[in-house]
């Protein structure tokens, strides 16, 4: 019997279009299910006889090539933990496998040392791209031991996006938790973006009026210039949806309250963990959790007022700050996002190629964008760039671009409208460029209640002075 090359456990959404993209690349991919209803849906649906269905782990394990290779496609958290050690009995020393959900990266940590001490080979992999993506081609990070992902890659970059140059979006990140790290920062860009993109609709709709229509088109434009990418084109076609329940748009009957799976939760914790900056971020999660607060807002909005300057603005010198404002704050956020993976390299000991990690992000997954390219010349050039807004190049479009930025926040409090993403993307700005900050009052207070110490700009050392308490 033909055995398959890689087995795929859980199909559910990404499990079972990842099989079927395996499949329809032609590699034989046995699948189960916990399930058996899912099992065979995913069997119906694949026209090319390369799935194979299983009905028990011991069967699964049966139809596999040795060394086997096996991918985890179930919830993250406790089933992953279940399933592998259901699965330790039955495998072999060399056997290989991965974990493609969103898990944890310190519990991909664990397993892989724990894994590696059984002598079972294991790989977090980050997936992005959502049902579509990992059906016809999502973005990849893999992270953990590099000769078992030697073993799939073939597959791996076979089912993942291409870049335009051809490039699959599918690269080896670094050891152990390394590429769910990677997908966590993603999911924090993403978050960050998402919102900088809806407060620019805040202001198109709020201050201009516009209808949906003009938006989407609005959005459109948008797309052909610098801000071009996959989250402004699916903001124009979600402004453009009809509803199909009732009448008018759909955006118009959705809830504004965003719900939220954890992931970018992550990367702010972790942020803080590493003493990171990552404000554009938090300000995409904060504006998450605000806006699940509904009830109490709608009694706030009876209580808490503000009169708006409800001024005339000229439309087109508004929408042309918008792109700004909304370039600007994306360049940060990606920013942010990779200063962050920067401080995890020397934290977790892992050796990452921002380019590299740049060009994955370029397709199959939420975040890419034209930006990309860019990004991956300037961590071509530099490694150790320590923040991409004061490359040559991100350095200019910053300088130019940030006026436009101003100008939306002015309007933005002036109009009464949140624009938190925004707000903290000037003031990243504005912090990481100012020379002589005013920290030195903080550091003047800390060491007059608690005596700990300051350190000056004239003399080396470490001080503490007799403050004269009142
Ligand atoms: C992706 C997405 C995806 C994410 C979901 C849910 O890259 O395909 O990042 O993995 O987990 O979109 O995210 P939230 O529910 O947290 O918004």
């Amino acid at each position: 019997m033909n055995k398959s090359k890689i087995g795929v456990i859980g199909m559910a959404v990404m499990g079972r279009s990842l099989a079927l993209n395996m499949a329809d690349h032609g590699f034989k991919v046995a699948v189960y299910n916990r399930s058996k209803e899912l099992t065979d849906e995913a069997i119906l649906e694949d026209v090319t006889g390369n799935l194979k269905a299983t009905y028990t782990l011991e069967e699964f394990i049966d139809v596999l090539e040795k060394p086997r290779n096996i991918l985890l496609m179930i919830k993250s958290g406790d089933p992953v933990d279940k399933i592998i050690s259901q699965l330790l009995p039955l495998l072999d020393k060399g056997d290989l496998i991965i974990d493609g959900g969103n898990s944890y990266f310190k519990d991909t940590i664990r397993r892989a040392k724990e894994l590696e001490n059984k002598e079972i080979h294991f790989f977090g992999m980050g997936v992005s791209g959502g049902e579509e993506g990992a059906r016809r081609g999502p973005a990849i990070m893999p992270g953990g031991d590099k000769l078992a992902y030697e073993r799939v890659k073939e597959v791996l970059e076979a089912i993942s996006a291409k870049a335009s140059d051809g490039e699959p979006c599918c690269k080896y990140t670094s050891r152990d938790g390394a590429g769910h790290y990677v997908k966590m920062v993603h999911n924090g860009i993403e978050y960050a973006d998402m919102q900088i993109i809806s407060e620019g609709y805040s202001i198109m709709k709020n201050v201009l009026k516009m209808s949906n229509e003009e938006m989407a088109d609005e959005f459109e434009e948008y797309n052909k210039g610098p801000l071009d990418s996959y989250l402004i084109e699916i903001t124009r076609d979600v402004l453009r949806e009809k509803d199909d329940m009732g009448e008018g748009y759909l955006i118009d009957k959705i809830l504004d309250a965003a719900k939220q799976k954890g992931t970018g939760k992550w990367t702010n914790l972790e942020a803080i963990d590493l003493g990171v900056n990552t404000s554009i971020l938090l300000a995409g999660l904060n504006s998450r959790i605000i806006s699940s607060q509904k009830e109490e807002r709608k009694v706030a909005s009876n209580i808490l007022k503000y009169e708006a300057s409800n001024s005339n603005y000229n439309k087109e010198e508004v929408l042309k700050a918008i792109e700004d404002a909304l370039l600007a704050s994306k360049i940060m956020a990606y920013a942010q996002g990779f200063t962050l993976l920067r401080e995890a390299a020397k934290v977790y000991n892992w050796d990452f190629d921002y380019k590299e990690i740049a060009s994955i992000f370029r397709a199959g997954c939420i975040i890419r964008s034209e930006l990309l390219y860019a990004i991956m010349d300037e961590f071509q050039k530099d490694n150790d760039l320590k923040n991409l807004m004061i490359s040559d190049n991100f350095s200019k479009i910053l300088n130019e671009r940030t006026p436009g930025l101003r100008k939306v926040l002015k309007i933005a409090i002036d109009e009464g409208i949140s624009v938190p993403a925004l707000m903290e993307s000037i003031g990243y700005f504005d912090g990481y460029r100012t020379e002589r900050s005013a920290a030195n009052l903080v550091q003047g207070q800390r060491d007059y209640f608690g005596a700990h110490t300051y350190e000056r700009i004239d003399i080396e050392g470490v001080f503490h002075h007799k403050w004269n308490w009142f």
